[in-house]
Parts: C-alpha cells; structure tokens; sequence
C-alpha cells in the first residue's frame, strides 16, 4: 500500500528521492470532502459495456454528493497514454500510470471509477496493491467475445479480424478474467440500469463507511468531553442504562462493541434494520484497526452531543482484547461510568437464569420465562463473588485517572431519576425525561434459590454477609 507513510512505500524512488511528508494526510482530504475514497475498477473485453457503465455509475455516484473521478482507458489514450500502444509491454505502461494516478487520486479523497480492460491479472493486482485494503473493488464486467464482437460498437473486432488491428483483445491479444473478482456483472443478459444498480447495491453492503468519513488520526488525539464507557459485569443492569442513555436526544450509546455479533447502536444499526450486511465488516475491522474503530465507529458522535457504550469487564480484561484495554487506559478522556450491582447473590441468580432460560431481557411481564427453583453451587459461587471483585478491582486501577462515577443497580432500580441525574451531569449533559422499554426479567431471585441459608453462611464467611463491597 502506498500512502503518507514512507514505510508503505512499495515503489521504486530513485536513490536520492527521500519521501516528503505532508502537513495535510488523506484522512484530512477525505474528511472535508465527507466520504471515504476507494477504487472502483472495472475490467472487461472491449465492448462489454465498462464506459458506459462507468459514466452511469458515476452519474449515481456524484448525485449521492459525493466526489468522484472517471479514468476512462479510451480517453487516457488520448492524453496521459498517447504514446503506447496495445502490445503487452505497452499496456503493462497504461495500466501502470492509471493505477498510479487512481491512487493520487484516492489520496485526494476522491471515489475513483477506472474503466480500462486491463487484460492481465497482474496489472489488477498491482492496482489493488497500491492502496489499502478494502479500498479496491475489481468488478468484472462480462460479457462473452461473441457477444461482444457482435455488438462491435466501434467496428474494431470487424477491423481486428481483417488484420488490420494487430494485438486486439480477445482476437489475437489475451484477456485474463479475473478469478475472484469483487463483482462480476453479466452484461449479455442485463440491462445497463440493472448492471449499474448491481454495482450501486454491492458497493452500499461492501463499503459502509460513506457514512462516516475517516478521523484524521491527530484529531483522535484532541482533547475531547464527550466519550464514555459504562464499565461493568454481566447482569449489572447495562442494557438498562445503556437504553436509557439512548433515549436522550443527544447520546449515543452503543452495545457490547467486542462481542460478536458486534452490537452498536445510531448509524450501524439502521444500516443493519435497512437489510446491509455489516457486522463482518465491523468484525475484521475492529480486528485490524483497533484504535480507527474505536475512534471512528464507537467514539464517533454521529451528530450526537455525547457518544459512548457498554463493555463488559469480563471481556474488556480478557487476554484477546488487550489492545483496546490499553487504548481506553490511555485516553484519561474518557468518562467512566462503573456500574456495579451491590446485591452480588441477585447478580448471581441472574445469571444462572440466563443459562437456564436464554432469556437476557424483556419488554414486558409477559414475557417473563419460567423459571425452576435451583440449588446453588456453593464453591462455583463464591469464586465467583471473589472473580468479580478483582474484576472491579482491576477496571478502578485501570481507570484511576479517569474522571469516573461510581453507580448501583440498585440506585437505578430505586430512584431512577435522581440516578440518572447524576449521570447526565456527570457526562455534561441537559437533564431530560429518560425511559426504558425494559422490566426486570426476574422479579424476586432469592425466591428461585433452593438453599438461601448455606449461600448466607458461605458469603458471611468471605465477609461479605451483608452483601456488596462497594
Ligand atoms: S488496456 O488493455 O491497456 O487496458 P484500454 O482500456 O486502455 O486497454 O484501451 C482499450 C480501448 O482501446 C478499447 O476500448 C478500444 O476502443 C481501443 N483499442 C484500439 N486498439 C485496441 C486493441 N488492439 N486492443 C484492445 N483495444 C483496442
């Protein structure tokens, strides 16, 4: 990939060439121009339709806003490529100069349309590697050789098979389809508005970001007010307040970001209501950029005045995400909300019943699972109690130089409102009317424990008769 950093730089410079690094980066270009940039490629026997669906993608393109350019082969050859012609070596040189120019132009932030039939897999490859991935879409536009020479828009396959054109694609010069191109179109059996609307449809569920332009990575670094994350433990109420929080006209609150399904409200979730396959996107994302989908995905306000979400200690601590432990330790900006349950025997009985009825929340009483009276585990139990502290113990450490605030389960379920108050003052937020459409799943857990009085004796042995710590 080729880009502002030197260390990405695949080409060849002359030995006295050093890289000279700019003051403005593609993701600031890309960021005032409000879209992400990207390739979109189009390869195919000449006749198969690629300019004519390039101009009409284009067209779709520009009308949704957003900037893009055409780096159509026919009219290259009359400027930047007059001087080759069409043996191998010869366009070897074309594709090679159009691929540089297209990934100019993506480092300019523009939505890069080429349309050239680019015969050898190679040059493809060459294309596509010198940007990031997911940034190259190879669309095969297909349509057979006799079809094409049928439809002979410009006489050439007549004229190439009199001999008078030497070196013709697909006559007496090769064409490599592509193997696994991003996109094939069949342009014998579609019309020009089906290919275009195919490309259109493909490029909404593979590249999701034009919803949100790329964060120049120095402003990731700017101080701001307005993140936050409710640290806590399965079962202490965060869906809860998570949807509560959301139900203030100015917050943003995402579900669990590492879990998997990947879980994240405002934007992401409408695309995935609207039917656009996003999560595996999201997924490898996260994967790959840690701190760019912490940033842009969960920290990106969207036009809310507060953005944030809930993540569980259970995986915020665990091993495969030490990458974005250490990138929330880092950023003391972040408003850490600990949401702790007190009641440590309620938690408990919760979660067992999440196993026994794979119910985790609902809307309504009458949704309310049946549940069967158990006996707990005593020493499952108590290292639990003794897990679940350290756990706490670890995310205060962690965050000490975080401005945190400190909340119950229990003060949510009790007086909600003032609760929520602090809470809203706390992330700096106008105090408004929130609701939740969730009731409690279990309505007395204590009633569900068969041996209540050996689970008291075990827990006043830890000292913790008298339930919560906190
Ligand atoms: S490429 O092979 O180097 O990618 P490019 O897309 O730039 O080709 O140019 C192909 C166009 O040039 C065709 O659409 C056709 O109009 C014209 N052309 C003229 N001679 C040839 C030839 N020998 N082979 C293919 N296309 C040719």
């Amino acid at each position: 990939m080729r880009g502002d950093n030197p260390e990405n730089q695949s080409g060849r410079p002359g030995a006295n060439v050093t890289w000279q690094k700019t003051r403005v980066g593609k993701a600031e270009r890309s960021r005032s121009l409000a879209q992400w940039p990207m390739i979109i490629w189009l390869t195919g026997l000449s006749g198969a339709g690629k300019s004519t669906i390039a101009s009409r993608l284009e067209q779709e393109i520009q009308a949704a806003g957003k900037h893009t350019y055409l780096l159509d082969g026919d009219n290259l050859r009359h400027g930047l490529n007059r001087d080759l012609g069409f043996t191998l070596e010869d366009r070897v040189e074309n594709i090679r100069r159009v691929a540089e120019v297209a990934q100019v132009m993506v480092d300019a932030g523009l939505i890069v349309i080429a349309a050239l039939i680019s015969p050898l897999r190679s040059q493809r490859e060459m294309a596509r590697s010198l940007v990031p991935e997911g940034e190259f879409f190879e669309i095969f536009i297909d349509a057979p050789l006799k079809v094409c020479e049928s439809r002979d828009p410009k006489g050439l396959y007549a004229r190439a098979r009199k001999g008078e054109l030497p070196d013709f694609t697909g006559i007496d010069s090769p064409y490599e389809e592509p193997l696994k191109p991003d996109l094939r179109v069949d342009t014998e059996h579609l019309s020009v508005d089906k290919a275009v609307k195919e490309i259109l449809d493909f490029l909404r569920r593979n590249a999701p970001r034009q919803d949100h332009p790329p964060q120049p990575a120095g402003e990731r670094k700017q101080k701001r007010n307005d993140k936050f994350m409710i640290s806590c433990t399965a079962r202490s109420g965060s869906s809860m307040l998570s949807t509560l929080l959301n139900s203030h006209p100015r917050v943003l609150c995402h579900g669990e970001i590492l879990a998997a399904p990947h879980e994240s409200a405002g934007p992401y979730h409408e695309l995935r209501r609207q039917g656009t396959d996003i999560d595996e996107w999201l997924r490898g994302y996260r994967q790959e950029h840690p701190e760019a989908y912490l940033y842009d995905v969960c920290f990106n306000l969207a036009g809310h005045q507060s953005v944030g979400f809930k993540l569980k200690l259970e995986e915020s601590l665990a091993e495969a995400y030490k990458p974005f432990r250490e990138l929330l330790a880092a950023d003391t900006d972040i408003k850490i909300i600990h949401l702790q349950r007190r009641n440590i025997l309620d938690k408990y009985v919760s979660l067992q019943m999440t196993k026994q009825s794979g119910v985790f929340s609902i809307r309504s009483s009458s949704q309310r699972p049946k549940l069967s009276p158990f006996a707990i585990d005593i020493p499952d139990f108590i290292a639990y109690v003794r897990e679940d502290r350290q756990r706490y113990e670890t995310a205060f450490e962690l965050f000490k130089d975080h401005p945190c605030l400190h909340v119950t389960y229990e003060e949510l379920c009790e007086s909600r409102s003032a609760a929520l108050e602090k809470v809203l003052d706390f992330l700096e937020l106008p105090q408004a009317d929130l609701a939740t459409m969730m009731v409690k799943v279990i309505r007395k857990n204590t009633d569900l424990v068969l041996n209540l009085d050996e689970v008291h004796e075990a827990l006043a042995a830890e000292g913790n008769g008298g339930y919560g710590w906190i």
